[in-house]
């Protein structure tokens, strides 16, 4: 069980480079299934989760190769098409197999997710596109069962935009006869990287980006390459950490245009955001002050992204005035609130709301990471608190921040991964 000793008073300066995104090259690995032949997938982070996804994808039968950013996922002719619990157990993204397998097999069988420690989150809506879609579903001792004989193009209405829910529907549709419709869908920049990879792979999917995805089917793909939408959430999570530690950071392969609604809440603490930078791709982030406290309502996209939440109430935590941050994409998501209190935070959760009340500065303390976001909105708390601050179970910002703690070790933070012996080691205290 690895630790984060993070140094505090810590002013971030300098440049970092942000990989692919997390969230959408599972997805693409997961869509790479719907063509046998070699599929490459470039800009991919060196994250736990893609190990894992990789391990999947093996499991069902692919060779599957990284190296230097670029997967290579050799697909047969006649894969399996199940996937146990093992791995569902350990990243519920797994069940992105689901569509592509039933599109194209006819046939899946995945393990039923456990779940992150973020709330309740269902597959009712996976479920039911699918059934529309004319698959038969049941559940049995803890997998979820899908079986076609070929799948025909429907009229989907989702009762809210599912990331996910939207993913399954599309990689099954894409290889349905006839036409679909999914109304109501997800318009994150991962979905339309999905969906210009499936486009390239020979899919005919109109509406990319809107709330209407309108699916051709076709009867078979081929395998393509493609370069990885950057991550506007580690993006978003280098600006945030900025202005928390009154830095100076560029942000190279950061799309502004992905992340508008926080950078504008980022200028309104006070920040100076430059998207213009005269030399290519990326944004730059500087503050001066005591950033000013900003509320924050969580929303699908272009809404304030749920996974910056933790970040966001890290910043509020030691701005200027008080604030409201009301999460609405995930119940349960504040639950590592109670781990910045132990970190002097003023935070008091009612429901979906959060209040919080700014302090100068936090005050050192051992934490643990409860998920991806909740461990990064930890450490950019410890960054700013007095002393050092140990972050435990850092094996959850493993699975999202490639090389987290080189990164924040090069824009000048003091940061250490130490190798605990078990899971009940903190460490000495150190001052
Ligand atoms: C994805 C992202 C996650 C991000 C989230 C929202 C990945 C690997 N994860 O998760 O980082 O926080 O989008 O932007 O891409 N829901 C249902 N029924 C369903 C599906 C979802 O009730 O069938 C609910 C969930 O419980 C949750 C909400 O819808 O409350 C949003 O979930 P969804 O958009 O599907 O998120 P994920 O795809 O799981």
């Amino acid at each position: 069980m690895d630790i984060f000793r993070v140094g505090g008073n810590a002013r971030l300066d300098g440049e970092v480079t942000v990989s692919g995104a997390k969230n959408s090259v599972l997805k693409l690995m997961a869509a790479s299934l719907l063509s046998p032949g070699t599929t490459t997938i470039n800009r991919a982070p060196a994250i736990l989760d893609v190990s894992i996804m990789s391990e999947v994808l093996r499991r069902l039968g692919c060779d599957v190769q990284f190296s230097a950013g670029t997967l290579t996922i050799a697909v047969p002719e006649d894969p399996s098409t199940e996937t146990d619990y093992q791995l569902v157990r350990r990243m519920r993204a797994s069940i992105a197999v689901l569509g592509p397998l039933v599109a194209r097999w006819g046939h899946a069988k995945v393990a039923l997710p456990g779940g992150d420690a973020i709330g309740s989150r269902g597959l009712d809506m996976h479920v039911a596109g699918l059934v529309q879609l004319g698959a038969q579903v049941h559940s049995e001792h803890g997998f979820l069962i899908a079986q076609a004989d070929r799948l025909h193009g429907a009229t989907i209405r989702l009762d809210f935009p599912s990331v996910g829910a939207t993913e399954n529907i599309l990689m099954a549709a894409v290889l349905a006869e006839g036409r679909t419709v999914i109304d109501n869908t997800a318009r994150e920049p991962e979905i339309v990287d999905l969906v210009q990879f499936l486009n390239k792979m020979g899919a005919r999917i109109e509406g990319a980006g809107t709330p209407t995805l309108v699916v051709d089917g076709v009867s078979e793909l081929r395998p393509v390459e493609h370069d990885t939408v950057p991550d506007r959430i580690v993006a978003g999570t280098w600006a945030i950490a900025a202005v928390m530690t009154r830095g100076d950071v560029v942000v190279r392969g950061g799309t502004a245009a992905h992340l508008e609604r926080v950078l504008d809440l980022l200028s309104a603490t006070g920040a100076l955001v430059d998207t213009h930078l005269h030399d290519g791709h990326g944004f730059r982030v500087r503050m001066n002050e005591r950033p000013k406290s900003i509320d924050v309502r969580t929303l699908p996209y272009p809404g304030f992204p749920t996974d910056l939440q933790p970040m966001a109430i890290a910043l509020n935590s030691i701005a200027k005035g008080s604030s409201i941050v009301t999460e609405n994409v995930f119940e349960g998501r504040f639950m590592f609130t109670n781990e910045l209190i132990r970190l002097g935070a003023a935070i008091q959760v009612d429901g979906h709301h959060a209040a919080i009340r700014g302090t100068e500065r936090l005050s050192s303390a051992p934490v643990e990471a409860t998920d991806i976001r909740a461990g990064a909105g930890l450490v950019l708390a410890g960054l700013v608190a007095d002393g050092f601050t140990d972050v435990a179970h850092v094996h959850h910002i493993d699975r999202g921040y490639p090389g987290f703690e080189e990164q924040l070790s090069a824009l000048g933070a003091d940061v250490t991964r130490i190798h605990a012996p078990d899971e009940d080691y903190f460490g000495p205290p150190s001052s």
